[in-house]
């Protein structure tokens, strides 16, 4: 099986619903390294009622991105915990070019880092999403075609009730759809001109993304 080489850091880019946290939890099990996803990491400060969720809220419900400020003490928080030293799967993050830079300059030249874009198109992420639950406890997605749940409205992983994410609803995943195009985008630019960086068609079975990215990742680590 693939082991994560020491401080592999894996950049999941991707529009809202292309199945970034679907490879992400899968990943990192298989490699034994952390999943952070910013988003679910501002969920839990929501549900906390922490002065960052309440913060967050509001850009969240509207479909807006966060403040960079705000998530980049988060993230910064989160990467120096002591599980992350052997490296960490980025979920949702960076988001903008200011997030990608400041990120960029705190990483030390002593890490492995993979960046790949989850290429899906608008259309099917609509649909996708209106379909998709997540769980209430550890936020692992599921989709009532594709991904259902063994038991019906409970977590295979946790047995917490599944529910749906307020920004599902298709007015917000529009807006989110708008401002991933007008200010994530970029980056795949930023990204492409680096040397391991890798487009990933995802409009296929979850485990054939699967397979084509563990693919990669064994030619990265080589
Ligand atoms: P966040 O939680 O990061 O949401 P997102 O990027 O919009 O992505 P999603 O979690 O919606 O989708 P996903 O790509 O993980 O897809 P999934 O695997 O679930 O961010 C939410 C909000 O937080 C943002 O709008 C913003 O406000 C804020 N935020 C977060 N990070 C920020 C940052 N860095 N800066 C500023 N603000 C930030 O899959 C989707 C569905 O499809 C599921 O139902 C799944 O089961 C299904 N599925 C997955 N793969 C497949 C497949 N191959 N075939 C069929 N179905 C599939």
């Amino acid at each position: 099986m693939l082991q994560a080489q020491a401080t592999l850091v894996l950049i999941l880019l991707g529009p809202p619903g292309a199945g970034k946290g679907t490879q992400a939890g899968i990943l990192a099990k298989t490699l034994q390294i952390p999943h952070i996803s910013t988003g679910d990491l501002l969920r839990l400060n929501v549900k906390g009622e922490t002065s960052l969720g309440k913060e967050a809220q509001g850009y969240m419900n509207g479909g807006k991105l966060v403040p960079d400020d705000l998530i980049l003490d988060m993230l910064f928080d989160r990467v120096g915990a002591p599980d992350c030293e052997k490296g960490y799967i980025l979920d949702g993050f960076p988001r903008t070019l200011a997030q990608a830079e400041a990120y960029h300059k705190r990483l030390g030249n002593d890490v492995k880092l993979a960046a790949l874009n989850l290429e899906l198109s608008d259309d099917v992420i609509v649909e996708r999403l209106e379909k998709r639950f997540v769980c209430s406890g550890c936020s692992a997605p599921y989709h009532l075609i594709t991904s259902p749940p063994q038991k019906e409205g409970s977590c295979d992983r946790c047995n917490s009730p599944l529910v749906k994410r307020t920004d599902d609803d298709e007015k917000v995943v529009r807006k989110r759809l708008a401002v991933y195009h007008s200010q994530t985008a970029p980056l795949i630019t930023y990204y492409s001109k680096g040397q391991s960086f890798k487009g990933v068609s995802c409009n296929r079975p979850i485990n054939d993304i699967l397979e084509e990215i563990l693919d990669y990742l064994q030619e990265v680590a080589r």
